[in-house]
């Protein structure tokens, strides 16, 4: 996928949005965002996405992170279309920003096209406080995302975040669940850097590298 990508800086553009127009570090500045482009107003699937989004905004809120969506047409459709998404979802109401882009100018500068169609895509980039994007996703237009699977990863990025990357989430990995040590951490190292002690897997390779220990 060309274009910005995992660790790098999103431009910091000036967006006009529902709830007025910033520059976009100035949104990310201090906390996580979870930046998610759709296709087009009143299309059938991103109703049911952003109506999603509202459902969670709590969740959201709860991890301290802010939810910005993009959608290519003007702030007036946007407006008129929250409506729409509000009744489907039966009052839980949009209280996030989303991108007004017409003129799909600002989707190729945010790396949210879908390449098979040359036009928006379903993606969406988890922007860390340093305005990086630190996970992607990219979607076609056909699938709706998983709104679990959203608060399930960005929970592994905060956990990781917390920890220095010194430990990682294993596959389907919910909070409260064992993390595994970084490979980069020595067995020595680790001693000290978890108290509470680990496990090391005991695997034909005898190589010790998969360990799991529990952290909050
Ligand atoms: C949708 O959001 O429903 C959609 C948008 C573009 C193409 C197909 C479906």
């Amino acid at each position: 996928m060309p274009g910005i990508t995992l660790g790098d800086t999103v431009p910091n553009l000036e967006v006009e949005t529902t709830n007025g127009t910033f520059k976009l570090h100035d949104y990310f500045a201090d906390s996580w965002t979870v930046l998610f482009s759709h296709p087009g107003d009143f299309t059938p699937v991103c109703t049911t996405e952003l109506g999603a989004m509202a459902k969670y905004a709590h969740e959201f809120d709860k991890r301290g992170v802010k939810l910005l969506g993009l959608s290519c047409d003007d702030v007036q459709s946007h407006k008129d279309w929250i409506k729409d998404i509000e009744a489907f979802t039966h009052g839980s109401k949009v209280k996030y920003p989303i991108i007004a882009d017409p003129n799909k100018e600002i989707i190729p500068q945010l790396n949210m096209i879908d390449p098979i169609e040359n036009g928006p895509s379903r993606a969406l980039h988890i922007v860390g406080p340093d305005s990086k994007i630190k996970l992607s996703f990219l979607y076609p237009s056909t699938t709706g995302r998983n709104m679990d699977e959203v608060l399930r990863a960005l929970d592994s990025l905060l956990m990781a975040s917390k920890h220095n990357n010194k430990i990682a989430t294993p596959v389907n990995w919910k909070p409260d669940e064992p993390v595994v040590i970084s490979p980069a951490v020595s067995d020595e190292e680790a001693k000290k850097m978890f108290p509470q002690g680990f496990k090391t897997a005991d695997l034909p390779s005898k190589k010790g590298y998969l360990r799991h220990t529990q952290v909050s």
